[in-house]
């Protein structure tokens, strides 16, 4: 073994450490020269037979050979791994365990769910649906729905005047009279929109909010077809929620009027007569509870038999036809059909209340 030509093992080696193109191939490089049992390895067991003296000065020698290889070894294993790492990096791939990510998709505000729902019911019956203007002037607001310049009545509705004899609506009614300045009787239309009061904001008031208005006439109508139409929206409107509103009761083949409404007498100028419409308590069934205050009953509308003057304003005869005009809240439509106690949540854009819709 000492005929080992040492400075030949060392370029065999470098030129096959050069020539390595994988870990593998350089591994056996590796074992070949390096290894205990490889060719260097050989070279010192064979030092034994020597003196002294030759045994120093070749393992020596050795080690500075043994030491130069594994140097390029090591740095020919860098370069290899640097080369597969860039090689992965840059070829596209799909790990397909990977969960995916879900784009976040929007959806629709509860009082649009509201506003959908209503007019879907009333379409159902022969409304037309209709737009009327948010912006108002004093014939329309007040005058025109019988409500003289100095009627106390002007106070509630009194509101957010723009300043050239405009205001910003309180009501929707205003709808009313400018569909039928343009329309012949029959009609039967729903007016919802956006209204606007001096209300202080509190669990159930906001100085902006939603009202739908409703007008049918006709030659013959009377409190009983408003009775009757308001109890199928209402029946409809919670069908598919979990309220307590009482289903249709058939009697004698007939789709007798349920239990769910009630009128009480009360007054607007427009109406004569003039009713107050209470739905009784979802939550309760009209038994009493917290979110009725105790009395069973849910104030939901205002609505009335359209008062002559008010047809005569507006251009139609009261001698030959008559109707029904309601007004109700959609807000409130919306916290009895979702139980939701504070108005201002709708208003609030909070995500997380938003997302349970
Ligand atoms: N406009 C009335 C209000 O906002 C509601 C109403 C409409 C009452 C139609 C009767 C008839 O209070």
């Amino acid at each position: 073994m000492q005929g080992l030509d040492l400075q030949n093992l060392k370029q065999d080696a470098s030129a096959e450490i050069e020539a390595a193109q994988t870990q593998n191939e350089l591994d056996s490089v590796y074992k070949k020269y390096l290894d205990k049992e490889g060719l260097l390895g050989e070279f010192f067991k064979s030092l034994g037979s020597l003196t002294k003296k030759e045994r120093a000065q070749a393992g020596v020698k050795a080690n500075e050979i043994k030491q130069a290889i594994f140097g390029l070894y090591e740095k020919k294993a860098a370069e290899l791994k640097e080369k597969t790492q860039t090689k992965s990096a840059g070829k596209s791939w799909l790990d397909v365990t990977l969960p995916g990510v879900w784009p976040k998709v929007g959806h629709l505000h509860p009082f649009t769910l509201v506003d959908r729902k209503i007019a879907e019911i009333f379409s159902g019956m022969g409304f037309e649906i209709v737009e009327s203007r948010e912006i108002e002037n004093e014939w329309y607001n007040f005058d025109a729905l019988n409500i003289p310049q100095e009627h106390p009545a002007r106070d509630v509705y009194d509101t957010l005047f723009l300043g050239d004899g405009t205001l910003l609506r309180p009501h929707t009614s205003p709808g009313q009279i400018r569909y039928m300045e343009n329309h012949e009787p029959p009609l039967r239309i729903i007016v919802p929109g956006r209204v606007f009061r001096h209300d202080a904001v509190d669990a159930s008031h906001m100085p902006n909010f939603y009202q739908v208005e409703g007008l049918m006439v006709d030659r013959t109508i009377s409190v009983a077809n408003f009775k009757a139409v308001i109890d199928e929206f209402f029946l409809q409107f919670f069908s598919d929620s979990e309220t307590n509103v009482e289903k249709r009761k058939t009697v004698k083949g007939s789709n007798a009027s349920s239990e769910n409404i009630r009128l009480r007498p009360s007054f607007f100028p427009f109406t004569e007569p003039s009713f107050e419409v209470d739905l009784k308590c979802v939550n309760c069934r009209g038994l009493g509870c917290s979110v009725c205050k105790g009395t069973g009953w849910m104030e939901i509308m205002g609505a009335g038999m359209v008062h002559p003057n008010v047809l005569k304003n507006a251009g139609v005869d009261p001698t030959i036809w008559q109707g029904f005009a309601f007004g109700m809240g959609m807000d409130r439509l919306a916290m009895v059909k979702y139980k939701i106690n504070d108005i201002r949540l709708f208003y609030g854009g909070n995500q997380r209340f938003l997302d349970q819709f």
